[in-house]
């Protein structure tokens, strides 16, 4: 099994979902075969996807050549492309930031995400993932948010957008992971006990 981990928390050992997705992994890797590569989002140095990448882009949507400096932008998101294939199961361990997912993981997303390459479209039926087959597993921490808590205290649009996000390219066999709140909280400890317990009934039956 190859294992791609995603790490979209700059806090590392203060990251309460970064720890949790070792242990996940960790759990899942007894008595397995498993293979690990791991991208650091805050730290590996992800192109930017800009005016090159962006030109790069719109240049094969209509058919004019690249300029050399966009196929070299090109290439290097091509790249961080076919590392993120070559996984057959995602890990990403995500924390809320301002309601949604930090900014570094939509810049992976942006690059990531391309026609021919995770998705296809088709104008009589639309898109169509491309990366089937594959399993993922999405592990996120906020401060406050929990479920069930008041209209008052935030919101979750990181489950929704990154539910929908896997779906598009075609990754439907997803689990969520919560370690919520991880700040207000009076026992944070059983917090944390409990989502541990639930990481390794999941790693377990995986
Ligand atoms: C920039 C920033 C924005 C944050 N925004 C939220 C938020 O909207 N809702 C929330 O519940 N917690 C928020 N938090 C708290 C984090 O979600 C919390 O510290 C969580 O444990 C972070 O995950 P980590 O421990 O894996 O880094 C924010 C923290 C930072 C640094």
């Amino acid at each position: 099994m190859k294992l791609l981990h995603i790490n979209a928390s700059p806090r590392g050992e203060d990251s309460q979902s970064l720890a949790l997705a070792g242990h996940f992994i960790s759990e899942l890797a007894r008595g397995r075969s498993v293979e690990v590569d791991r991208l650091d989002l805050f730290q590996d140095d992800l192109p930017a996807f800009g005016p090159l990448a962006t030109g790069a882009k719109m240049a094969l949507f209509s058919g004019r050549a690249q300029t050399e400096a966009e196929t070299a932008a090109w290439a290097a998101i091509r790249t961080v492309f076919d590392r993120f294939a070559a996984a057959d199961i995602h890990v990403f361990n995500v924390p809320v930031w301002n309601n949604g997912i930090p900014y570094v993981l939509k810049q992976f997303i942006d690059l990531v995400t391309q026609p021919g390459w995770s998705f296809g479209f088709d104008p009589g039926t639309g898109y169509t993932g491309l990366m089937t087959g594959r399993k993922a597993v999405v592990i996120h921490a906020s401060g406050v948010w929990h479920e069930g808590i008041g209209a008052n205290f935030g919101s979750d649009f990181s489950t929704p957008y990154l539910q929908d996000w896997l779906t598009f390219i075609g990754i439907t066999d997803v689990e969520h992971l919560r370690i919520q709140p991880t700040v207000l909280n009076a026992d944070f400890a059983a917090t944390r006990a409990e989502a541990w317990q639930t990481a390794t009934r999941l790693a377990e039956a995986a």
